[in-house]
């Protein structure tokens, strides 16, 4: 059984008590956090910079989770690694140069990563391989919580894993939008391994009961 992740999405966290939540949520099981940035420019929302990941860093000790949903990506990128980020994503149709951009992020001493929204071609892929630790595949168009999973997601969840087993190289597979108890099963069979939830999690009271009803889900598969 492969090595399962589960990564709860902050995005539908109470803002107000971040500090709080995170704490609660990993004491309920979470494996990461997502921390999912957003510009108003890249995606239609706004959301959160480096100084709300320094502010959470001491709060935690699993990795945080950085989906990079603005553009450029660059600039940014240097701030997320001092800020105490783990893993950095962004989506390759954000950067004018994809190779450097992973570059940077491994020189920052961060795992490296791209997303790719439910129409983007895999093609980006082709060339960089051996620059990514991650693949990020988005199961919604990016922007907001609480969206249904696009089923389509499944047959690209199961290409992707083809290219990292052929590649023989050790590549998380990550699927982030819509993802529930009732689906994840689903995306764990198609080849995902990482599993980022937000409003499943963090929209229901007993956050351990509903990671613990995932992880019943994985271990079925
Ligand atoms: C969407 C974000 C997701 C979002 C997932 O743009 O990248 O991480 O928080 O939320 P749910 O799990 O509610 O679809
Ligand atoms: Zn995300």
């Amino acid at each position: 059984m492969p090595n399962y992740r589960i990564a709860p999405s902050i995005l539908s966290a109470d803002f107000a008590r971040l500090g709080e939540e995170v704490r609660n949520v990993v004491a309920a099981g979470a494996d990461i956090i997502h921390f999912d940035v957003m510009d108003n420019h890249y995606v239609p929302n706004l959301t959160v910079g480096p100084l709300v990941c320094q502010a959470i860093r001491p709060h935690v000790e699993v990795p945080i989770d950085v989906h990079l949903m603005v553009k450029p990506v660059d600039r940014i990128i240097p701030d997320f690694a001092k800020a105490g980020a783990n893993i950095i994503t962004f989506h390759p149709e954000a950067s004018e140069h994809i190779d450097r951009s992973l570059q940077l992020i491994r020189d920052q001493g961060c795992k490296a990563g791209l997303v790719f929204n439910p129409a983007t071609p895999l093609h980006y892929l082709d060339h960089v391989m051996d620059k990514l630790d991650i693949i990020l595949l988005m199961s919604v168009n990016p922007g907001f919580g609480g969206q249904s999973f696009i089923p389509h997601t499944l047959k690209k969840i199961a290409a992707v894993r083809r290219m990292i087993d052929e590649s023989g190289r050790n590549i998380m597979l990550e699927v982030d939008g819509g993802i529930k108890t009732e689906n994840i099963a689903e995306a764990a069979r198609a080849g995902a391994d990482t599993f980022v939830a937000g409003s499943a999690i963090f929209g229901k009271p007993d956050y351990k009961g509903v990671i613990d009803a995932m992880r019943k889900e994985l271990a079925s598969v």
